[in-house]
């Protein structure tokens, strides 16, 4: 069966029409990648060329209902439970330490700001649910955000499959995982006490500004930056840093920071920032 190809001039306007509208750089080299994930929409679809979904996709019916879909198969969601741990034990050892001092029983608001589908924002629940061992002393909300409508819809179920839980250690795996029963074997479900705590919605940081229910203490922004150039990172942060109290602390990815652009922040140590 013929492969169905993409022209580079299809290719053109689509990477245009995801790097202004969702911040992503679609670089010529991403080509081939794109025809792939788009191939599963033409699928769904039921068009035969690129050409007609293009068409589609730009017209008014596409841009309101096709336009959410193409940029779920386009974006990576790639993310982990305990993801750069490093950053979770800066919060044992140092921030939730901090908070617990000077909170005065006010909640510590957390924001996940490219939340793929939730292991991040568990892993936050997770990590502050086991600091209370110590002394539980102040409440806590995890705020999850993400383009990506399919991911955000396994966030708020808050089901995943038992392998994705494999390297927790047994006795974080029984306190906050449930086993799925008949047929569900494979799949676990974080408890309903940490999924209480979450919030989902779609957001894209490439809005204007953002809206969300307050300024945060903390937010994470992590392994999301990588797909933006540095105009549309340093425009991202301060739209982050618009919504971080004085003081807050922004967490980045491990291969990201915020060298050789204006920000409101000074560094902590590499990826971890407070705002001044
Ligand atoms: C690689 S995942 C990182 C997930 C998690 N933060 C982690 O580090 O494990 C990147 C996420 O960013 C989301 N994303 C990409 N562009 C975005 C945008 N313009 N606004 C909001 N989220 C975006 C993707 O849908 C994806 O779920």
């Amino acid at each position: 069966m013929e492969v169905i190809r993409m022209t580079d001039q299809e290719f053109k306007k689509l990477s245009i029409l995801i790097y202004e509208g969702y911040g992503i750089k679609m670089p010529v080299a991403k080509k081939v990648m794109l025809e792939g994930r788009l191939r599963k929409r033409l699928i769904i679809t039921k068009m035969s060329s690129f050409t007609a979904y293009c068409n589609f996709l730009f017209s008014k019916e596409g841009m309101k209902n096709e336009l959410i879909h193409m940029i779920d198969v386009v974006s990576t969601n790639k993310t982990d439970f305990f993801r750069e741990p490093g950053h979770f034990n800066y919060m044992t050892d140092f921030l939730l330490l901090e908070f617990q001092k000077e909170s005065r029983g006010k909640p510590l608001n957390i924001w996940s700001s490219a939340s793929s589908s939730g292991e991040e924002a568990y892993t936050i629940a997770i990590t502050i649910e086991e600091f209370y061992k110590q002394n539980k002393t102040f409440d806590y909300s995890v705020f999850c955000t993400d383009i990506s409508s399919e991911v955000i819809k396994k966030g708020v179920q808050g089901i995943y499959d038992e392998s994705r839980i494999s390297n927790i250690p047994l006795n974080i795996k029984k306190k906050y995982f449930l086993k799925g029963k008949e047929g569900n074997n494979n799949k676990v479900r974080v408890v309903p006490e940490l999924r209480k705590k979450m919030t989902f919605n779609r957001l894209n940081l490439m809005d204007d500004s953002y809206s969300v229910p307050y300024d945060f203490d903390v937010i994470f922004c992590r392994n999301v930056l990588i797909y933006f150039d540095k105009q549309v990172q340093e425009r991202v942060i301060n739209k982050l840093c618009n919504k971080l109290k004085k003081g807050g602390i922004l967490f980045l990815g491990h291969s990201e920071s915020i060298a050789g652009i204006n920000v409101p922040l000074e560094t902590i140590s590499p990826t971890i920032y407070r705002k001044v």
